[in-house]
């Protein structure tokens, strides 16, 4: 083992969601560790991120998609599969929607789902089936905390995160003796858009800051060490894990 089996240099890595938050953070990670990346959202990548990236000739690009539509999607993936060979799969995007349970909208519960957990599988099948033929591939899935716990007013984010940890262990049953890796990141609370309403709520912000040990809020710096590891062949024997990066919540 060496330093040189961190780096990631003459891989192409997919990121979902690097528009922003995390998954922006995590692109850049990718990009220092020597990788291509193409990022998969709505909007543009994050500037912060094509400014790291112009230092890198060539080694980013983007393609639009709405993971809310399976349709859209699939065009993504063949739009990307076409130019590239993907060896590195981050499920990054997600979405939040809060509501008290008894109240909780079937539409917003189905987008959650849709978004959080189905495209993360579509994603999984239509870049895992190159990495199976090569017999090489790195996936990394985004979980939380809330693979863990129920939450409050967050019935739907809890259930796809739920699943996300549970697809990470079934997509690693049948992959990991094929040569592709499947890990999943959970993240703690990490201070990003998603999390407006709770970084704005002072009482929420107080009893969520004295439950973490490290004693602050994450920021997406945080998560880019675990997932550059994960996509590395230093984690080449790690499989069907799901990594905390959560300032010590979950040891409470
Ligand atoms: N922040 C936390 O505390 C925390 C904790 C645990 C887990 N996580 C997980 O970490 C991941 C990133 O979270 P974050 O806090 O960085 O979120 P964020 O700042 O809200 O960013 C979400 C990203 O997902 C993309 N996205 C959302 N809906 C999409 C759609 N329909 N189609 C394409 N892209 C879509 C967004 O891109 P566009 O809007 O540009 O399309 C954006 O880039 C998520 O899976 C989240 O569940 C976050």
């Amino acid at each position: 083992m060496t330093a040189a089996s961190f780096r990631l240099d003459g891989r192409t890595a997919v990121v979902t969601g690097a528009s922003r938050g995390i998954g922006a953070a995590v692109a850049e990670g990718l990009l220092h560790a020597g990788a291509r990346v193409v990022t998969m959202q709505r909007g543009a990548p994050a500037e912060s991120l094509q400014r790291a990236a112009a230092k890198c000739a060539g080694a980013l690009s983007a393609v639009t998609v709405d993971l809310a539509s399976t349709a859209s999607l699939a065009r993504a993936i063949d739009d990307v599969r076409a130019h590239h060979d993907v060896d590195i799969l981050v499920n990054n995007a997600g979405i939040q929607a809060r509501h008290d349970a008894a109240d909780f909208p079937l539409d917003d519960f189905t987008a959650v789902l849709d978004v959080n957990t189905r495209a993360a599988f579509q994603l999984a099948q239509g870049f895992g089936a190159a990495m199976l033929e090569r017999g090489y591939g790195k996936v990394v899935n985004m979980a939380s905390l809330l693979s863990y716990q129920g939450g409050l007013r967050v019935a739907a984010y809890a259930a796809s995160k739920g699943a996300v940890a549970q697809l990470t262990k079934a997509l690693c049953n049948e992959w990991a003796s094929r040569g592709v890796n499947v890990n999943a990141v959970a993240p703690g609370y990490i201070g990003t858009d998603m999390n407006e309403a709770l970084l704005s709520d002072e009482t929420r912000n107080t009893q969520i800051l004295e439950r973490i040990p490290a004693g602050r809020w994450g920021s997406p710096d945080d998560l880019v060490g675990a997932v550059v590891f994960l996509a590395s062949d230093a984690a080449a024997y790690v499989h069907g894990t799901v990594l905390p990066v959560d300032g010590g919540w979950l040891a409470r």
